[in-house]
């Protein structure tokens, strides 16, 4: 009765099943897996953002395929900040990131069409590619004192079936940035290959604001010649300390590119159901992709109009926000470098972005059975690498953004058992 694509093995893994049992047993479990920025003790400016949401034209209808006028304006805003110059024309919005995924599967993919997804990286493409009935074939990323693309496993994954490759800038939960040269290289292969190029960029505003947080890729970067906002250098720290603006893949325009993000992240509301694509590159290829995504938009007209007219003002809300969200990230980071320095048997990759830091592990078992051994005998939650396809086994990934003394208390049981043989 049912489509081949939903026929997903929908049965617990051992690991959910653990958490399952030790969520129900009533013990009190530290959770180093958070990632819902709305629990974890954060200060919402709650009525300006309920306000927000009552804008008296929220009651008329108003079917515009690619969102409002007024809420493009406010997105284009945010890229201006960036440095980027972008058109209402080029923006789209969306419900969701994945929804704005599902829109550029659409766009570039038939059935078994192939998108190139970066490995490790985050696990809910696997979910949206089935449902769109597309195939991912990964490429590697290679660690070696910070992440960076093996280019020639990208070029063995490229067939004539490949429609896109997508690249998440920075990278969940790897947290690294697509360096410049990189850039210029993923170029180079979408116009070989009639490729485009998918940005998820959710959490591009959050990189690291302190004294190791200075990527080379920003001091690489020509300075764009575009409008800069004076703001432009007041929002991101990293880019204030190093003089320099980091890139946005809005603001690429030698291949076809699609930047994908929303306030899931940038405004820490994922309930609040906003995203949108940005689209760039050569012109006539620009157009024409618009011009389809207008109608694929137009078909759903998903973003409901109360949230659409809010966007200006919610966004107006993320400087307070991300700020607590950052000065979390460093407290938390610097807590976990402190521990570590203590540590026999964990270290952590180095990253410039994000909410999660990677631990490198003994690999001595599947981090499954690290991460199960953690949860029964230590009481804490923490992420096994393989949940986001890392390379073999002794990664565990760890949220910065927790609360502080719950992450403290976490990753001091996580070194003990780790150095103990847990
Ligand atoms: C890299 C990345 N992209 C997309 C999303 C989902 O974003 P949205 O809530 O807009 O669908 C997440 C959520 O954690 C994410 O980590």
């Amino acid at each position: 009765m049912f489509a081949r694509r939903t026929q997903w093995n929908l049965s617990a893994n051992c690991y959910s099943l653990a958490v399952d049992h030790a969520r129900g047993s009533g013990r009190t479990l530290l959770d180093l897996t958070a990632g819902n920025p709305t629990a974890v003790g954060l200060h919402f400016e709650g009525e300006r953002i309920l306000r927000a949401l009552q804008h008296p034209e929220a009651l008329q209808y108003e079917p515009a395929s690619k969102g409002i006028a007024a809420a493009r304006e406010a997105v284009a805003d945010y890229y201006a900040a960036w440095g980027v110059a972008l058109s209402t024309e080029q923006i789209i919005l969306t419900v969701s990131t994945s929804e704005a995924y599902t829109y550029c599967f659409r766009l570039l993919c038939d059935p078994g069409d192939e998108v190139l997804v970066p490995q490790p990286s985050y696990p809910l493409f696997e979910f949206l590619a089935d449902i769109q009935d597309v195939k991912l074939v990964p490429y590697e990323l290679v660690y070696d004192h910070g992440w960076q693309i093996e280019f020639e496993s990208l070029q063995r994954a490229i067939t004539p079936r490949s429609r896109a490759i997508m690249v998440v800038h920075p990278n969940n939960p790897t947290g690294h940035f697509t360096r410049h040269w990189e850039l210029e290289r993923l170029n180079g292969l979408c116009r070989e290959h009639e490729l485009a190029l998918v940005a998820d960029e959710v959490f591009l505003d959050y990189g690291l604001a302190d004294e190791r947080g200075c990527p080379t890729f920003a001091a690489e970067r020509p300075r764009p010649e575009r409008r800069l906002l004076p703001r432009t250098r007041l929002r991101s720290s990293v880019a204030a300390k190093v003089g320099e603006t980091p890139l946005s893949f809005a603001d690429n325009h030698a291949a076809l590119t699609f930047t994908l993000s929303g306030l899931s992240k940038i405004c820490a509301l994922p309930q609040i159901k906003v995203a949108w694509i940005a689209a760039s590159g050569p012109p006539e290829l620009v157009h024409a992709a618009l011009e389809r995504l207008d109608v694929i938009a137009d078909t759903y007209l998903s973003p409901n109009a109360p949230v659409q007219w809010a966007i200006a003002e919610l966004l107006a809300t993320r400087d307070g926000i991300q700020q607590q969200l950052r000065q979390r990230v460093q407290h938390n980071l610097r807590e976990l470098d402190a521990q570590l320095a203590k540590a026999k048997m964990t270290t952590r990759l180095e990253f410039d972005a994000g909410w999660y830091a990677v631990l490198r592990t003994p690999s001595t078992r599947s981090d499954e059975e690290t991460a199960i051994a953690l949860l029964e005998q230590e009481s804490v939650l923490i992420h096994p690498g393989h949940f986001f396809d890392f390379p073999g086994s002794g990664y565990l990934v760890a949220s910065l953004i927790a609360p502080e003394e719950e992450f403290r208390e976490g990753v001091e049981r996580v070194l003990r058992a780790m150095d103990a043989g847990t």
